[in-house]
């Protein structure tokens, strides 16, 4: 039922370009710069729109922090995004020009579902964003966006990961063509770059034995730190979550620029940094950081597209030219990076210590 994977989480990251077709299939009208979403959102409420607010934890959390900048950027609205056990409504905000939005794989999370309900008993406007048909989560929002991914078993999200981004982002192009805040020929030039997920990611599993190599390299570091910026920064998160949450091992995500406020007492010979140096992740200002951290010794491993600091990384892994999905595809270099490592260890990849697929208590 692995599919000839050892893991279900390989099979699942082998999934994702498939995943990712599904989550486009049928949405994205290409001649017209727009996106067509089954959610009653009328333009009339889109347009009066103050804040949009993202609820989410883990792995979605991240995929909410990378869409808060999409939604931003094309729609024109502020958006905030909220790790949902810290959530409260509140800050005089007008409920009636608020959209929560939460995002949740199995659409069971409890702190997810209270944020949400929350919101709801403000007033908000609510629409959940799973990949679970039925989960309590479809039934407590008004509206719902399926992420359309397919059944994922691993504890470790992969495929949810990106097809969250990736249906986020057409909601970005929804809600922008309706505010009218992005041109359809700008909208056409995103919505390729979203197209281009699927052929994209594929190319980067069929460089999974470089992958392999570059993990079994450094498996045996002390501790692994992530680093991006911009659109890199929700991805360097979710490199660090994924590398610990399966491997064990320490593991941290940082803005770059954050670097030498701190984490920078940590860098040593026996630390890599891996360094997202994508478009959309300001990769010139990372590569600084990249050398702050090599000049201490730290060996580099650069994600990056165009060559960008290929002379600085001591593994160059490239990702292909995809615009503002860039920083998307350097996620799935990480994933197999932490999955090669932790395979290494003999971890239990599948079900790590401590942890459930679905956090159902608060
Ligand atoms: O089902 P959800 O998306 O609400 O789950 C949220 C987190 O528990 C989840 O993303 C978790 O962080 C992942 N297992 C990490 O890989």
């Amino acid at each position: 039922e692995k599919g000839g994977y050892d893991h279900y989480m390989l099979k699942e990251i082998h999934e994702q370009p498939r995943a990712l077709r599904q989550a486009l299939s049928g949405r994205v009208d290409e001649l017209a710069g727009d996106v067509d979403l089954d959610v009653d959102l009328p333009t009339e409420y889109l347009d009066s729109l103050e804040e949009i607010q993202i609820v989410a934890c883990g792995t979605s959390y991240h995929a909410g922090l990378y869409a808060a900048q999409l939604l931003e950027r094309y729609a024109d609205v502020r958006v905030s995004v909220h790790v949902a056990s810290e959530y409260e409504f509140g800050g005089g905000r007008d409920p009636w020009r608020t959209l929560a939005v939460a995002v949740t794989q199995s659409g069971e999370t409890a702190e997810t579902l209270s944020a949400l309900r929350e919101a709801a008993r403000a007033g908000a406007r609510t629409l959940a964003v799973t990949n679970t048909v039925g989960s309590t989560v479809t039934r407590d929002a008004d509206e719902t966006l399926y992420i359309r991914a397919g059944p994922e078993i691993g504890v470790a999200a992969t495929k949810t990961f990106v097809s969250q981004v990736a249906t986020l982002a057409l909601l970005a192009v929804h809600v922008g063509r309706r505010r009218d805040t992005i041109p359809a020929a700008d909208a056409r030039d995103v919505l390729d770059a979203i197209r281009g997920l699927p052929g994209a990611v594929q190319q980067i599993l069929d460089t999974d034995s470089q992958i392999r190599e570059v993990a079994r390299e450094y498996a045996d570091s002390s501790a692994f730190f992530f680093i991006g910026r911009k659109l890199g920064h929700p991805v360097a998160l979710e490199g660090a979550l994924k590398l610990k949450e399966i491997s064990y091992d320490h593991a941290e995500g940082f803005p770059a620029g954050e670097l030498k406020h701190g984490p920078l007492a940590l860098v040593t010979d026996d630390t890599p940094i891996i360094a997202v140096l994508t478009r959309g992740a300001n990769p010139d200002a990372t590569l600084n950081s990249v050398k702050e951290a090599e000049s201490r010794g730290a060996p580099v491993i650069g994600l990056s597209s165009a060559g960008r600091g290929d002379k600085y990384a001591d593994a160059a892994l490239s990702v292909p030219d995809l615009g503002v999905m860039e920083p998307l595809l350097a996620n799935v270099h990480m994933q197999l990076l932490a999955y090669h490592i932790a395979n290494a260890k003999g971890r239990a990849i599948d079900k790590p210590r401590n942890l459930a697929k679905s956090v159902t208590v608060e």
